[in-house]
């Protein structure tokens, strides 16, 4: 019998835009196999989806209960050991929780859920359970990203004086204008994404970046938000002044109707000796900025890479590492927490970072309604 680990998957399925990204992060390593799963809502869907990607149909359920009941029935070594919920927002608290209650491990999508109440809730349950639980904010996986996180914990930079983050993505812009056209995303509808669009889908992204490329903790937000008509009730752009525990001060400023613009993440940290920038769009470079200096563009796979970036490149330098590699990283990263081995803690993002994310959505929005006002996130 294979001693793989036993993966099922939730939601991801060939109508989806994420799917791919975990099956195929999943295998990189040799470490998952995939075993079944639900992956659409219609059960014929479902199946046809599962026998076109090659899987027996044997596991593929109708609902997550009924998968978490079915794969209760089985023995242990062959029951599924770790969950993907790559699903819509709204049903990531359902089925993570009940996973939970039920003994699994855990890989969640961003956000964690749609609120924060219930982010706290899921935490709680997670306590008890005490499996692994991973939240997939991927581009920490990047081996330039984690680059960046050592050589800033390393002292590269200096004392860390200024944090900035950009995200900007144009695809709502085509959507935004046209009333009927707005009712086809559910990242519009706050029953389906919760109560933000643009902060809760990307502005997370950036709020956890700099986390965990700085070392800083954020503990306070001031927010503008932009919904550019009054009857959209989501956010689809916004500016948001950040400040550390630290002191140190800074911003997120994401839109999704920076009309043209696909991907555009960067994330800048600027010490008193240096500064480091990257690009997700060109993730392969990290760029160091320093006064008399030429500007250094440092790349994976080098003999000064950090161990935990060395650990997640897998090709000689010059071989592009992209998105379904740093993907990849975090499976990996969790492999390693299911199988007992020994990891750094940055090679997964966990359940702290994304309740702590849901934390970031709530103020960033409240802190909006109440005139743009400072707003304390809540500590964990
Ligand atoms: N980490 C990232 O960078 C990243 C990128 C994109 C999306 N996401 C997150 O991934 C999640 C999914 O986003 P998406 O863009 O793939 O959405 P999507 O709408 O493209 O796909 C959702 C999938 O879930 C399935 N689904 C819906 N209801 C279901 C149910 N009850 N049971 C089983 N399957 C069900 C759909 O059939 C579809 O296959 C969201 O939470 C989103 O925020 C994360």
């Amino acid at each position: 019998m294979s001693n793989k680990i036993r993966l099922g998957i939730l939601g991801g399925g060939g109508d989806s835009l994420i799917g791919v990204l975990h099956r195929i992060a999943s295998s990189m390593y040799d470490r998952y196999q995939l075993v079944g799963g639900v992956f659409n809502p219609d059960f014929e869907a479902n199946k046809a989806f599962a026998e076109k990607i090659g899987l027996s149909t044997e596991r593929v359920y109708e609902d997550f209960e009924l998968l978490i009941s079915e794969e209760l029935k089985l023995p242990k070594e062959e029951r599924m050991q770790v969950i993907s919920v790559l699903t819509p927002n709204f049903l990531h608290f359902p089925m993570a929780k009940k996973l939970l209650e039920n003994g699994f491990n855990v890989i969640c999508e961003k956000p964690l859920t749609t609120t924060y109440e219930e982010a706290r809730s899921l935490h709680e349950t997670l306590k008890l359970a005490n499996t692994v639980f991973a939240v997939t904010y991927t581009y920490t996986g990047y081996p330039m990203t984690r680059q960046m996180r050592d050589m800033i914990a390393n002292g590269v930079i200096g004392k860390v004086q200024k944090i900035d983050a950009q995200y900007y993505q144009g695809w709502i812009n085509p959507i935004i204008h046209d009333e009927e056209k707005r009712s086809t995303t559910w990242r519009l509808n706050p029953e389906k994404s919760g109560i933000s669009c643009c902060i809760g889908d990307i502005g997370t992204h950036a709020f956890d970046m700099l986390e965990y490329v700085s070392g800083e903790r954020i503990d306070a937000v001031l927010a503008d938000l932009n919904y550019l008509y009054e009857d959209n009730k989501m956010d689809i752009d916004g500016t948001v002044l950040l400040r550390t525990s630290n002191g140190v001060k800074g911003v997120i400023c994401a839109s999704q109707i920076a009309t043209g613009e696909e991907n555009n993440f960067t994330v800048m940290v600027y010490g008193d000796k240096a500064g480091l920038k990257w690009e997700q769009e060109n993730p392969n470079y990290l760029y160091l900025l320093e006064d008399g200096h030429p500007l250094r563009v440092l790349k994976p796979g080098h003999d000064y890479n950090s161990e935990i970036s060395l650990d997640g490149t897998k090709m000689p330098p010059g071989h592009p590492e992209g998105i379904f590699d740093a993907m990849g990283n975090i499976y990996k990263g969790v492999a390693k927490a299911i199988s007992g081995e020994p990891y750094d803690h940055g090679e997964y993002p966990t359940i702290v970072d994304g309740v702590r994310g849901m934390s970031f959505i709530e103020k960033a929005v409240e802190s909006h309604k109440k005139g743009n006002v400072w707003i304390k996130i809540d500590e964990l």
